[in-house]
């Protein structure tokens, strides 16, 4: 029987997770918050995990969105999710900045993990539908539901980077990935970069034959193109007016002790954010005196992420234990030059910290995108405000103007940090005028037209 559905997100994670009876948090990262909007303003369904194993939820309505729930058990939570979702692909796509766990167990739970997305998706979408496959968990997703749906109209999207063939060969089951994704009629990349690495893999492993992004498979054609993702432009500049955030913002600065300069991180507690980095360079500058305490306030949010993962429990060790030296060398009674928040933030109040902070400080190792850069720029309509930004995020390829950083270099990212907290008001305006016109200008649902006209058309 066929389902009910024009236009199908099928995601590893629904936007909400479910904490207790009724009782719904918006789910963590990137994803979420840029399709959100998309399909608020769209009739159709997502199709996810609600985030809490063992259990089975019927279909529901939050938020304006239709929410198609699969379920996981504790098992697979273990295996498909934080096994080879979280310890192998994410590490490997990343530029294997931790090193990737190979293992059969966890492939065979995420093949059948892969099996259930693409049924609960086949049995939602109406004829002809459009259906769109988020993310590196559900790769093989395209060419198991092409299978069971040969009618549909079938986009993906990759979230994260995609790596160059030299480093995706590590994986014994490249070759099934690669398979999994051409099921797709259009696979989309973040960046130029990663899409020529995937055509070129296609060449290389399977032997297929191309013309510069078109893939000839068996009698189709699958295109792999750039789009890289953005936030709702829009949304945040209307929200960070309100006086109630613009009053928010301020409090913020007295509770810090009204420092000259505030600096800000936002993050998941991932490994692949550079948190240690900036915060060695950050100590560094205490320490041989070039910032003086009370001077700068540090303030590093990170939301909770992969609690149980072995990387993630070092990182998190490893940060906290960073902090603690840093403010027992060079704090004060009463004065921590660094505030580590270890929680997750509603809309307002990130909104009201991106609007007090001086410096916003976003240093990945490696990052399909980052939109906790954007997300700041959309909330400088004072023109004020200096963004840090690795050369290694993919938002670097569009927000020239940010002072770039390599963060592997602490030398150079002090220097960064110290240029940006020091730039004039008129460098700084220059600066984030010029950011400010590209994020306004290629906002989040320009991204999910262009690939979604794309699709259609292709
Ligand atoms: P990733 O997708 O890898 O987590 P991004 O920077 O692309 O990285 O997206 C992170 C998203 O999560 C942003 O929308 C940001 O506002 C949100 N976010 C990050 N930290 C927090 C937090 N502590 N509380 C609430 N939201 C957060
Ligand atoms: C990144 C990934 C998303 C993921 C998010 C949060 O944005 O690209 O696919 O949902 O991180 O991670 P989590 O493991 O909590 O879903």
């Amino acid at each position: 029987m066929l389902g009910r559905s024009a236009f199908v997100i099928v995601a590893n994670r629904l936007p909400v997770d479910r904490v207790g009876e009724d009782m719904w948090r918006r789910s963590p990262g990137g994803l979420v918050t840029a399709i959100a909007p998309v399909l608020q303003r769209r009739e159709g369904a997502w199709v996810g995990w609600h985030g809490a194993p063992d259990e089975h939820l019927e279909p529901f309505e939050h938020d304006g969105m239709s929410l198609v729930p699969v379920p996981l058990s504790e098992s697979e939570v273990r295996l498909y999710y934080e096994g080879f979702s979280n310890a192998t692909l994410w590490p490997l796509y990343h530029d294997v900045v931790a090193t990737p766990v190979y293992s059969r167990v966890t492939w065979e739970a995420y093949r059948s993990v892969n099996e259930r997305f693409a049924v609960a998706a086949a049995e939602e979408a109406a004829e002809n539908a459009v259906v769109w496959i988020q993310d590196y968990q559900l790769q093989l997703v395209p060419a198991m539901l092409r299978k069971l749906r040969p009618d549909l109209r079938i986009g993906f999207f990759l979230h994260i980077p995609f790596p160059p063939v030299e480093l995706f060969s590590q994986l014994p089951w490249r070759r099934e990935i690669v398979e999994g994704l051409l099921g797709a009629d259009l696979v989309g990349f973040q960046r130029p970069g990663g899409a020529s690495n995937f055509v070129r893999l296609c060449r290389r492993l399977l032997g297929m034959q191309h013309h510069k992004h078109e893939i000839y498979v068996d009698d189709r054609v699958v295109r792999a193109g750039a789009f890289p993702i953005s936030v709702d432009f829009g949304e945040l500049d209307r929200l960070v007016r309100e006086p109630h955030i613009v009053e928010r913002a301020k409090q913020i600065r007295s509770e810090l002790g009204d420092p000259e300069c505030m600096l800000l991180g936002v993050d998941r507690l991932d490994y692949t954010k550079g948190i240690g980095q900036r915060l060695k360079a950050f100590g560094e500058l205490l320490s041989e005196g070039t910032v003086k305490p009370g001077e700068a306030a540090f303030v590093q949010i990170a939301t909770p992420s992969r609690e149980r993962v072995e990387e993630y429990i070092r990182l998190r060790d490893s940060i906290e234990l960073q902090v603690g030296r840093i403010n027992g060398e060079e704090g004060d009674l009463g004065q921590q030059p660094v505030q580590y928040l270890h929680q997750s933030y509603g809309r307002d109040e990130l909104a009201a910290l991106y609007l007090a902070a001086d410096v916003m400080v976003v240093t990945p190792l490696r990052d399909g995108m980052n939109l906790v850069a954007k997300e700041y720029v959309s909330c400088r309509h004072d023109l004020r405000g200096a963004l840090v930004l690795s050369e290694f995020a993919g938002a670097a390829d569009e927000l020239r103007q940010a002072f770039m950083v390599n963060p592997y270099d602490v030398d150079g990212l002090k220097r960064a940090m110290v240029a940006a907290m020091r730039a004039t008001p008129h460098d700084l305006s220059r600066r984030m005028r010029s950011l400010r016109r590209r994020v306004s200008t290629y906002d989040v649902d320009r991204w999910a037209r262009e690939f979604l006209t794309a699709l259609e058309t292709g």
